[in-house]
């Protein structure tokens, strides 16, 4: 990729990882938390910057858990460059999932969330639902990863497409722990803006919080 001009960033779960795409060049790590939406692994984001940041040089950008301009203001003190947010998008107009998607995130709680298939490092975030139900049946169960596998393939866009399905089977609506403040369908450039706009309010107040 570097031959061919491209910067290359990883998903980053943990700090051996990160090392190790350090160790073998890669232009910068994203470093996403357990509570970030769709594949996860297992550390949550304020303890991978706490870990993650002090021994890469490489720049960072955080990810998991950030939906507004709080997130973004303390990834940034705490030493990040940017961040990444996934959940906060699937809610804007742009975005093409079935609307039920959206609607789903937006009447979600803190707890509605589950992860799927962390035991075979298979983790995958998302709302719970008859599908998650039955997929976490089959990985207590003890079911063979081919077994599981089948189960979920097609499942994502299932529902980004149709929606849950009667039955709630189709798959699960995948997203992070932070859910609340999502309230409405919001353009790209609103979501951007007011969390930008929020970060630098918040930054710039912050020497007020020191004496
Ligand atoms: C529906 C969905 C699909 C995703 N697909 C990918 C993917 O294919 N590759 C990837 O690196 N990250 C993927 N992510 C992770 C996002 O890029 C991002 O890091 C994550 O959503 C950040 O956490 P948040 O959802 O709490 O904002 C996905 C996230 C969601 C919600």
């Amino acid at each position: 990729l570097h031959d061919a001009g491209i910067q290359v960033i990883g998903i980053i779960p943990n700090l051996r990882l990160a090392k190790r795409v350090e160790a073998a060049g890669i232009d910068m790590i994203v470093l996403e938390g357990t509570e970030a939406g769709g594949r996860i692994g297992r550390i949550a984001t304020m303890a991978q910057l706490t870990n993650v940041l002090p021994e890469v040089k490489l720049p960072v950008i955080a990810a998991g858990g950030i939906v507004d301009g709080r997130g973004m203001a303390a990834a940034l003190i705490m030493g990040a460059e940017g961040i990444q947010m996934g959940t906060r998008f699937l809610v804007s107009e742009e975005c093409i999932v079935h609307p039920q998607y959206k609607e789903e995130i937006i009447k979600a709680t803190d707890e509605d969330s589950v992860e799927t298939g962390l035991s075979r490092n298979l983790g995958m975030r998302g709302l719970r639902s008859p599908f998650t139900e039955k997929y976490h049946q089959m990985e207590i169960s003890g079911v063979p990863i081919d077994e599981l596998n089948k189960f979920a393939t097609g499942a994502s866009r299932r529902v980004a497409e149709n929606g849950l399905g009667d039955d709630g089977m189709n798959g699960m609506v995948q997203c992070g722990q932070g859910v609340v403040p999502i309230k409405e369908i919001k353009s790209v450039k609103q979501i951007i803006e007011e969390t930008v706009e929020e970060a630098e309010r918040l930054l710039r107040n912050a020497p007020s919080l020191v004496r």
